[in-house]
């Protein structure tokens, strides 16, 4: 997949929370993973981050939203639920980026959201918990940047060929070109 993303909470609480979005975060092939503004016991993040994302992923804690700083380039992505945010179906993913999501009781804040160049919504009819937002967006992410080849018209999954012969999309315009 190209490019890059971290993934962060503001304001989380639960520490069994914070182990699910790490663990999550690193499952998927996270670069870094952050919190702003954390208040969990530390100790008991292993408990649901069985994985020990800690031994494997850069993980930064910054004390207020003044301090969060993010790699050059890095977009921020702000997960919340609100009226004008846009649908994650919809959402092209930035190549690289920071997905943060909000508090479990709460919602991010508002220095945080002005930070956040989109700000994208899963289509819920209300909140889910923070650690399964994470999952979805990230598999979102993962479904429309892997590299899958287009899902079939009818049910199941595409031909053997069909995947072997995928080729992104442009691939045949770029090679082309480098013939050229
Ligand atoms: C449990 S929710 C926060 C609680 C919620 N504000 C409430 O009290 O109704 C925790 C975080 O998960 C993320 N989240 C949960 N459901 C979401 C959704 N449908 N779309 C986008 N983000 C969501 C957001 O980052 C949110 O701040």
């Amino acid at each position: 997949m190209r490019g890059y993303f971290g993934i962060g909470v503001e304001g989380i609480s639960k520490a069994h929370n914070l182990g699910a979005v790490l663990r999550t975060a690193h499952a998927f092939g996270a670069s870094f993973a952050f919190t702003i503004d954390a208040f969990h016991k530390a100790r008991d993040v292993n408990i649901t981050d069985t994985s020990r994302s800690d031994v494997h992923l850069p993980f930064y804690e910054w004390d207020k939203p003044a301090d969060f700083i993010l790699p050059k380039n890095c977009t921020l992505v702000g997960i919340e639920l609100t009226d004008d945010a846009t649908d994650l179906p919809s959402f092209r993913h930035p190549a690289s980026c920071a997905y943060v999501l909000g508090p479990e009781q709460g919602s991010l804040s508002e220095d945080i959201q002005a930070r956040c160049s989109h700000i994208v919504k899963i289509p819920t009819r209300f909140c889910i918990n923070v650690s399964l937002a994470a999952a979805l967006t990230l598999y979102d992410r993962t479904i429309s940047m892997g590299g899958y080849p287009d899902r079939p018209v009818r049910p199941g999954g595409p031909e053997l060929d069909a995947v072997d012969n995928w080729q992104p999309p442009g691939y045949r315009r770029e090679a082309r070109k480098a013939k050229a």
